[in-house]
């Protein structure tokens, strides 16, 4: 089997670091990983396969002279608009988990279990976008039941991980609990955050759009639309709360007039979707919540149940790991599939 020289752009950052672990877990075949960061992280190591591997500093040349195959970039959408082509030119795939490209009719935007098809059009530019991280762990739920009943119409709440602010945002949660315990919560910095985010949630997660909604709810809106390839209309209500690393999601789906939701049918299509998993027994306090999801590449569904007034509505929720199903995991996933494409 061929093997890949692998470039990691981000090499420290939450994102960055977890590839390394799945890289082992998933046998993904590497002849050789380059882990690309700032200047600031030159002289530090990653650890990989049991061996430590040098930090290089991102350049425009290192792709080449390292003859980089495939580039996962999780360094932030202005070094992905800065870099991205260099890897290209040097003859590499650009997998890239910021928002920098997402939006470009011309490179695919994917989810493997649900778009696998369009990781076809990467030779339009090189490059393949993963979608944002709310937007994955939703659309693989909105599929399942989107083939069973056709969506019209998705209303979502999500309860957003620190995680998805990088390290930076999951180090400010744990040093403000810190100073709360020290009585000290008051004086606590916060730079990651608009907002105290210890014992808080914020209901603003990026920045203010024009229309009254914010740029992560707008990247929801529109990256489900170009993923399930359909005008679905879609309201989002993005909401960082003090949590480690999963997000969750409170999902409303209105289907077609004359559909009558069916919940057993509905388990059964969430059940039967790649990488969903069911947890649903309310009696019994079954449901996902972040610690179920952490740390591991499953979309947990639970609290499955028809609206009480109309039948062609349902609600239900919906936990992932954000650094793994929301980035590191899907874009492996999408490298695994582009390999299969390729062989
Ligand atoms: P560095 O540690 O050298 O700053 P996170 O998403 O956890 O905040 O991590 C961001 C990642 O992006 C880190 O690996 C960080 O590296 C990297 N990064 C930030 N700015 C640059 C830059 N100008 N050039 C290369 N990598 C960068």
């Amino acid at each position: 089997m061929r093997k890949f020289n692998v470039a990691v752009v981000g090499a420290t950052g939450a994102v960055g670091e977890e590839f390394y672990r799945l890289f082992e877990e998933y046998d993904f075949p590497i002849a050789k990983l380059v882990p690309l960061a700032s200047a600031r992280s030159v002289g530090k190591e990653i650890e990989y396969a049991g061996r430590a591997i040098k930090v290089q500093e991102l350049t425009h040349d290192i792709f080449e002279k390292e003859e980089i195959d495939i580039a996962f970039f999780s360094a932030g959408g202005s070094i992905s608009a800065k870099f991205a082509d260099s890897a290209v030119e040097a003859g590499a795939v650009v997998i890239d988990n910021t928002s920098h490209f997402r939006m470009d009719p011309e490179i695919p935007l994917v989810v493997p279990e649900v778009n696998p098809e369009d990781i076809r059009l990467w030779k339009n530019r090189g490059i393949i976008a993963n979608p944002n991280c709310s937007t994955i762990q939703m659309v693989q739920a909105l599929k399942a039941v989107d083939d069973l009943y056709g969506i019209v119409r998705v209303d979502v709440s999500t309860y957003q991980a620190t995680s998805g602010a990088g390290k930076a945002g999951m180090e400010e949660l744990v040093k403000q609990m810190q100073d709360f315990f020290a009585f000290k919560l008051g004086e606590s910095p916060h730079e990651a955050f608009l907002h105290q985010i210890a014992l808080n949630v914020i209901p603003q997660v990026d920045v203010a759009m024009d229309n009254g909604f914010t740029k992560e709810e707008m990247k929801m809106v529109n990256e489900s639309r170009k993923i399930l390839h359909k005008e679905i209309e879609v309201a989002a209500t993005c909401v960082r709360v003090p949590v480690l690393r999963s997000h969750s999601e409170s999902i409303t789906v209105t289907f077609g007039e004359n559909v009558v939701v069916n919940v057993d049918e509905v388990r059964q299509a969430f059940d039967n979707f790649e990488h969903l998993v069911v947890q649903d027994d309310l009696p019994n306090g079954v449901y996902p919540m972040p610690v179920t999801a952490t740390d591991t590449d499953l979309t947990y569904v639970g609290r499955i149940r028809k609206d009480i007034f109309r039948d062609n509505i349902l609600h239900f929720w919906n936990v992932a790991d954000q650094v793994r199903v929301g980035a590191a995991t899907n874009s492996l996933r999408i490298a695994q599939k582009w390999i299969e494409l390729e062989d």
